[in-house]
């Protein structure tokens, strides 16, 4: 059904298995396995029960109301801030002067920020946006490095009902452009450049270029961090410092209503076209404050540390809303692993103390190929529990992670989710659940996942099918921004009333869940989501280029790698240069992530009768394997080319 069906064969033969080392279950935040029967008994009860744990200013009146389906309403008739209950509520007592935020940017530069802190920068930030005429409901699209000012613009945003989007630093103008149209934003904030491998990525420079023209955005709030020299424009840019140097250091948190929007974030589907995905306060809250507790495990003196970036949904989650509603001491770095050096994440750890680590696959077998020797250099006896997010993690790589980077004492908690369903959603929990190296194990209490097949009959221990949400769930997107009918048939339309993931998963005998990929044209490159058309219309978007079909081939350290097969308007087979100038160009239309990392020229590109591009015998060329069924195929002459050209190679 995948094409990770051989690949999971092996997983199978994997047969060591962890239980929790018993001084953890010991202090753990929950040890009691009974809370899974206790969510399944009553799911909104148990979800209510950590909502309660929130402050709220008004409570709500309906845990969920899902007469509408699949447009859920959780908590309905609640009134809360999400930035109050990450700042504000820890303000009382002994947290007040405790570290919220650790940051250290690239070049060694460091920061603390204490709640007390983080509320006055915050306060003075909501204030500054206010000042520029930012509305509650209003739109602000954040495109910045990994600095402080990030985290304080979006609780800002969050502190007076502005929904943020973010763009990840690493998207082009372009890929800007588009997501600032479709949102609508008035507002931009963004920064002269951000370190990234002692370089300076120009983000002032594609944030100009992205609202070069028609644009609805008015004001430019502009973070000083590289200080090189950038443009300013007159009437439209203001530096952040200037912005904020004579706010009031207060700000009333906006009352917002759970379900009013608490951001968007774009991600990519099976089209071209990016989906800007919709989270609101209440139950967005209540999901990653609860995930974040008993999978995180989260304490007092934690230093907790996830090194992704705020720009995907991890960061969002994982590095502000999550740990902050717990009151925890949350880490941010803002450059590459291997800046000065490739220890750089370990002296991270060694210096702050960092008792957790989150970070992806696609990281750890990077390390894993630097080798020993860079973990080794330092102290790293202060960590206590480790996480996978992002991609199948293999067992060889998450038995290094636990042996090289955990010492062998540490839990490794692999945590299943998506940017649409805003927080963990199978995971272990490091105080119960006795794990697997390769399986994301247990769905979180409360949450229910099944596999089903094509016509949706459930698939019981050792079978396979496709990943399913057959409850609804307080964290769950509420819709697609704008495209209401895109929501209902991308995600609720395969199987009537139940959440359709878009991933493949088997269950063991155990009845533990091992993902096995997307089932859908979405390539998963270190644990970025690259859908395939994107890349096509960057492809056809280039002079030269007549037709491209793009697939995911599996690598060593990416999980995936981008490969594209294209023919050109001359029919002249390309030469280097021409394959030089096509990744540059996806990567100018889309970002660097989306680079393709070998371009392959065919004549002709193999099509089914009907016209569809068979991406599985492209596949099968990429990988140099044999060929499948190829009886559909309109012209197998096609076919034999492509293998004669390349089939031979990897
Ligand atoms: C897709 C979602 C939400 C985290 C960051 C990615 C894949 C994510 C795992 C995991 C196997 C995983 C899935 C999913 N994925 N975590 N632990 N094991 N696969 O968020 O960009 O929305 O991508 O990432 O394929 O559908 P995203």
């Amino acid at each position: 059904m995948t094409q990770n069906t051989g690949a999971f064969e092996a997983l199978l033969q994997e047969d060591r298995t962890y239980p929790p080392p018993a001084e953890f279950v010991a202090n753990a935040n929950i040890a009691d396995p009974a809370v899974y029967e206790e969510a399944r008994r009553d799911p909104e009860a148990f979800w209510a029960r950590f909502a309660g744990e929130l402050d709220w200013f008004k409570p709500w009146d309906t845990v969920l109301d899902w007469s509408d389906a699949p447009f859920a309403k959780w908590f309905v008739g609640g009134k809360l801030n999400a930035a109050y209950n990450c700042i504000d509520r820890h303000l009382d007592g002994p947290r007040k002067n405790k570290a919220a935020i650790i940051w250290e940017g690239e070049p060694g530069d460091w920061q603390v920020y204490t709640y007390r802190d983080l509320y006055r920068e915050v306060c003075k930030f909501a204030n500054g946006l206010k000042s520029l005429g930012v509305e509650k409901g209003d739109r602000v699209t954040l495109y910045l490095p990994m600095v402080p000012e990030l985290a304080i613009a979006m609780l800002a945003c969050a502190r007076i009902g502005a929904p943020h989007s973010i763009v990840f630093g690493g998207f082009s103008a372009e890929s800007l452009r588009d997501r600032i149209e479709d949102s609508q934003s008035k507002v931009m904030i963004t920064a002269d450049g951000g370190w990234r491998r002692g370089g300076i990525i120009p983000l002032k420079q594609s944030a100009d270029a992205s609202i070069e023209g028609e644009t609805p955005v008015e004001k430019v709030v502009v973070v000083k961090r590289t200080g090189h020299d950038v443009p300013i424009v007159e009437g439209r840019d203001v530096w952040w410092h200037d912005l904020v140097a004579d706010q009031p250091l207060n700000c009333e948190p906006e009352q917002m209503d759970s379900e009013d929007m608490l951001f968007m974030l774009y991600t990519s589907g099976t089209t071209g076209k990016p989906k800007g995905i919709v989270h609101t306060t209440g139950g967005y809250m209540t999901g990653t404050y609860a995930t974040s507790k008993w999978i995180f495990d989260l304490k007092e003196d934690d230093v907790y540390w996830c090194t992704a970036d705020i720009g995907w949904v991890t960061g969002h989650s994982y590095i502000i809303y999550g740990p902050l509603s717990n009151g925890a001491t949350t880490v941010m770095y803002e450059g590459s692993p291997d800046y000065p050096d490739r220890d750089r994440f370990w002296a991270i750890v060694e210096k702050y103390a960092c008792t957790i680590c989150y970070t992806a696959p696609t990281a750890i077998r990077t390390f894993m190929r630097w080798g020993e020797e860079y973990p080794n250099r330092h102290d790293m006896s202060s960590l206590r529990l480790l996480g996978s997010v992002g991609e199948p993690i293999n067992p060889e790589a998450w038995v290094w992670y636990w042996q090289h980077i955990g010492g062998g004492r540490c839990p490794v908690v692999d945590t299943w989710w998506q940017t649409e369903t805003g927080a963990v959603m199978i995971s272990p929990l490091p105080g119960i659940t006795t794990l697997k190296p390769g399986s994301a194990t247990q769905p979180f209490p409360g949450i229910d996942a099944a596999i089903l097949d094509e016509q949706g009959n459930e698939i019981g221990p050792g079978g396979g099918g496709y990943l399913v949400v057959r409850k609804p769930w307080p964290s769950m997107l509420r819709g697609i921004y704008g495209d209401p009918e895109r929501f209902v048939q991308q995600y609720w339309s395969n199987y009537e009333g139940i959440y359709f993931t878009s991933d493949g998963a088997k269950l063991d005998e155990e009845s533990y869940f091992w993902l096995l990929g997307r089932v859908d044209d979405v390539i998963n490159v270190s644990a970025h989501r690259i859908s395939t058309m994107e890349v096509e219309s960057a492809l056809v978007d280039n002079l030269k280029v007549a037709e491209a079909a793009c697939i995911g081939r599996t690598h060593e350290v990416k999980g995936q790698a981008i490969v594209a097969f294209v023919t050109l308007k001359d029919q002249v087979a390309g030469s280097d240069d021409v394959i030089a100038e096509l990744k540059q160009h996806v990567a100018g239309k889309i970002g660097s992530m989306a680079r393709p990392d070998d371009i392959y020229f065919a004549a002709e590109l193999p099509k089914t009768r009907s016209g569809k591009i068979m991406r599985r015998l492209l596949r099968d060329v990429a990988e140099g394997r044999a060929l499948g069924d190829t009886t559909t195929l309109a012209d197998p002459a096609v076919v034999e080319m492509l293998k004669e050209q390349y089939g031979d190679e990897d």
